[in-house]
């Protein structure tokens, strides 16, 4: 197999019926979502309680025939748009796919025929849309009866296990001229049964075709004695009674619909559309409305895709990077649900990832992303922990998906890494003032108590909010001064260490946001603010500078935990620099305690120990040659780690983490043991997610920290190696992208939904070409290597305060990072840039005059 991309960024893969697990995502930002493989498995579903066709995981793609399908019976001959009849298996077609944007087609040949079905979510409706050719490639007549035949599940996905049958009962479904609908008579909840408003319809529409049965109840249509492979109604020829405008109630639902059989002579082809909507009133399906929505959907894709590329390396890594860039979306539109892997998911994003995946997004458009980040701050509670869950909405939260409250304690670090992005993008320094609530569902104290919920009417401001969030973990340490793990950190599964266990990576990154606040006083200092107000609980907090060990920094923790909760919030001005320089302190004790107290070696090796588990102990070892690669990228990442700590890291990392048959860096060495005093993930066999898998999140971000440190070559090489690894489809055995990781035998899982993406985009832009906000101006700092130019340019076109610009870095003297500066910076129509430099010598552009800036780089000169 090959991946051969267009110059749009679409592929095309021959012989994809060799692979099998793999999926293709088709979305609108209505709702819809679904999932869709070569042989039209997949769901689709509005959200957890509205899945049309099947809830489909993994494994079901080889053991369940309910897909979307169309029979055709041939000379006697049943064969299928999907493949899967007994004639198939035994004589293959040749199936090839063909992917754009948002658009799925199957190319199906066989000795008598050629297929084709085109599928995709419409960005304007919620409907489903389907085109199926079939064309006569012998010399001779084909006589050809096709039947359409889609299994309608029309209920939640709660129902798969749970009165899968009872549920089928409530079903009703109305046939139409062109089609059907079902709607369900209740929601089935045991906890409250209530009146179904949803309908599940499908269309047909074909110039050629009539139709000549109905088939709407799925046991009818498969038959005695038959099954999916080879239903009764394709096979044998028999007539019913079903008329248009009948009811058909209490059985489980199909659209099955039976055309009168068609010749087809040499050359001929027949076309037959059909589309499945939920809760859409379109009745109206024609050859015209589907063009007019796969154009619509064409232009939707495209124009969000168009406000982020690059142009690098070669043409098939900048088609790739599509298909990365489309990934942050896809989450926003699926949350952590509802793709064939993600079968825990029942709808909504968690925190982390809202952060994250906003990272991204602003690179896309800083500008329209404000309102979400102000509504995203209204899940903060006030004692510095957060909703876990984030509803459709803007501003909805809930506090956990299965109502465990539980603290993530890395969560509260994310938003100060989004919001300083934003700020250096657009230089909108109010933001930090703008006034919101905090969250409150009744738990207190780090969700440890729990109170009646108090409607109080307190808000304060978004820096408000951030001191909070990264103030409390500072004074929430464990036993070896180190921030408490919680309920678990960004490694999910992490969550068997909640009393003694402590997490070195988030007490680098809690470190290293104190500083970033303590700048973003000054900042507010250099606009002419000398003073700032704030909650005045946080006295407690600000007036402990002298206590440092862990049970004293508890107890004035506890002191603030029960102050807040009181809920009687009062406000205090607070000098501006005397702040600053409490958080520069708070922040260079914590990255201090780290790189002092956390740092392991010996004459070989260097490396920090990740974490404390359960019993209080470190759960990495030097002699054992045991290693997490999280704190090493948030240690780099925060500047705790020093050069020279960086550079043994390095050769540590590559000697017992990196493994090329898994597409580079692996999250952690083989502990051998079921850790029972750290977290479920040591249950995992070794290799696959978070126990010591390729984790491409984690991967990324060591990319971006080396980068970020000025480690070019070694931040170049991690993401060279991912990019190589998964874009091999006979290795990574997946479609464009980035999977969330890489399993032990060497296949990418849980592909489109993964933070990843957000990161690597970053790097990108931020860090390879050195693209970054000042303040709103644009700052350039490349760190490009030789390798990463194409015909002498690499080009990154992103928006900049609403528009679209294109960076093009000329490199004509072929020259590697290290080697060349900046000669000078000029407009399409050749006029030259005036230049500024900051303190720290990196060249700023005062103001942009055109759509493309060309920057010519030159040797150094020594
Ligand atoms: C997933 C989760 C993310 C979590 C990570 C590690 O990673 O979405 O919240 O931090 O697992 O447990 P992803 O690849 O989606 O970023």
């Amino acid at each position: 197999m090959e991946t051969k991309f267009k110059n749009n960024g679409s592929f095309s893969i021959k012989n994809v019926d060799q692979l099998s697990y793999t999926y293709f995502p088709l979305c609108n930002n209505k709702g819809m979502k679904s999932n869709i493989t070569p042989q039209l498995n997949g769901s689709l579903n509005l959200d957890q309680d509205s899945f049309m066709l099947l809830p489909t995981s993994n494994e079901d793609f080889h053991n369940s025939f309910m897909n979307r399908n169309v029979y055709f019976r041939v000379n006697n001959t049943v064969w299928s748009i999907t493949g899967n009849t007994p004639h198939q298996m035994l004589n293959k077609d040749e199936v090839s796919i063909e992917a754009e944007f948002l658009v799925h087609t199957i190319h199906r040949k066989n000795s008598n025929f050629k297929t084709e079905i085109k599928s995709f979510v419409s960005a304007s409706n919620n409907r489903e849309y389907h085109k199926v050719t079939l064309t006569n490639t012998t010399r001779n007549n084909l006589h050809i009866k096709p039947v359409l035949n889609i299994p309608l599940f029309s209920r939640s996905g709660e129902n798969l296990r749970d009165h899968r049958h009872v549920t089928s009962l409530l079903n009703k479904a109305t046939l139409l001229e062109n089609g059907l609908v079902n709607q369900p008579t209740f929601v089935f909840n045991e906890s409250g049964h209530y009146i179904n408003k949803k309908t599940y319809d499908i269309q047909f529409f074909s110039e050629q075709l009539t139709l000549k049965n109905y088939w709407p109840i799925l046991e009818e249509f498969v038959g005695d004695g038959y099954n999916l492979l080879l239903p009764k109604v394709v096979k044998t020829d028999f007539n019913n009674e079903y008329k248009t405008g009948d009811s058909v109630t209490g059985y489980e639902i199909t659209g099955g619909f039976e055309f009168n059989s068609i010749t087809l002579k040499e050359s001929e082809s027949m076309e037959l559309y059909f589309s499945l909507g939920i809760d859409s009133n379109d009745n109206n399906l024609s050859k015209t409305t589907y063009e007019k929505a796969l154009k619509e959907t064409y232009e939707y894709w495209s124009q969000l895709l168009n406000q982020l590329t690059f142009e690098m390396k070669d043409s098939d890594f900048s088609s790739w990077t599509k298909w990365v860039t489309i990934q942050p979306t896809l989450r926003r539109l699926f949350g952590n649900s509802f793709l064939p892997h993600h079968d825990y998911g029942k709808g909504g994003r968690g925190w982390r990832d809202l952060w994250q995946d906003q990272l991204s997004l602003l690179l896309m458009d800083a500008k329209t992303v404000r309102s979400s980040l102000i509504n995203s701050f209204k899940g903060v509670r006030i004692d510095g922990s957060n909703a876990t869950i984030i509803g459709e909405k803007p501003g909805e939260f809930k506090s956990d998906r299965n109502n465990i409250p539980r603290v993530w304690m890395d969560h509260g670090s994310w938003p100060l890494l989004t919001i300083k992005l934003y700020i250096d993008k657009t230089g909108d320094l109010e933001i930090l003032n703008k006034h919101v609530s905090y969250f409150d569902d009744g738990f207190t104290h780090y969700t440890k108590k729990v109170q009646k919920i108090n409607q109080s009417t307190y808000q304060g401001s978004i820096i408000e909010h951030l001191i909070i969030q990264n103030l409390v973990p500072y004074f929430n340490v464990g036993e070896h001064e180190n921030c408490k793990l919680e309920d678990a950190d960004w490694n999910d599964g992490l969550d068997m260490a909640s009393s003694k266990g402590e997490s070195i990576a988030f007490t680098a990154l809690y470190g290293h946001n104190l500083i970033e606040l303590s700048h973003l006083l000054l900042t507010q200092k250099e606009h002419g603010n000398i003073t700032i107000t704030l909650l005045k609980d946080l006295d407690i907090l600000f007036e402990a500078k002298d206590i440092t060990n862990n049970s004293s920094k508890r107890r004035v923790l506890d002191r603030y935990f029960d102050a807040v909760s009181q809920n009687k919030h009062r406000n205090k001005s607070y000098d501006i620099v005397l702040l600053a320089s409490l958080f520069k302190e708070y922040g260079n004790r914590l990255l201090n305690q780290v790189r002092d107290n956390e740092w392991l070696f010996n004459n070989k090796l260097g490396y920090f120990n990740s974490y404390y588990d359960n019993d209080g102990m470190r759960i990495d070892s030097i002699n054992k040659e045991q290693i997490n690669l999280t704190p090493q990228v948030f240690a780099i990442l925060s500047n705790a780690a020093t050069n020279e700590q960086i550079k043994k890291i390095v050769e540590s990392v590559d000697l017992l983490l990196f493994d090329s048959s898994v597409g580079g860096y692996r999250l952690n060495t083989n502990y051998n043991e079921i850790k029972t005093n750290m977290g479920r993930l040591f249950g995992f066999g070794y290799g696959h997610k978070e126990n010591g898998a390729m984790f491409t999140h984690m991967a990324v971000m060591y990319a971006n920290a080396l980068y970020r440190r000025g480690f070019v070559r070694e931040g170049y090489k991690v993401l060279d190696t991912i990019y190589t690894y998964v874009s091999d489809i006979n290795q990574s055995k997946i479609y464009p992208g980035l999977p969330e990781y890489v399993d032990q035998r060497g296949r990418g899982m849980y592909p489109y939904l993964t933070g990843s993406a957000s990161w690597y985009l970053l790097t990108l832009v931020e860090e390879v070409f050195g693209i970054k906000g000042h303040l709103g101006k644009v700052l350039l700092d490349p760190k490009l290597v030789k390798e990463d130019f194409k015909n002498s340019t690499a080009s990154v076109t992103t928006l900049v305060n609403h528009k679209r610009i294109t960076f093009s870095y000329h490199n004509f003297h072929n020259l590697d990072y290290g080697e060349y500066q900046i000669a000078n910076v000029y407009s399409n129509k050749k006029e030259t840039y005036t230049l500024n430099y900051t303190e720290k010598g990196s060249l700023i552009i005062e103001e942009i005059i055109d759509a493309h800036i060309h920057i010519k780089l030159s040797p150094i000169k020594k």
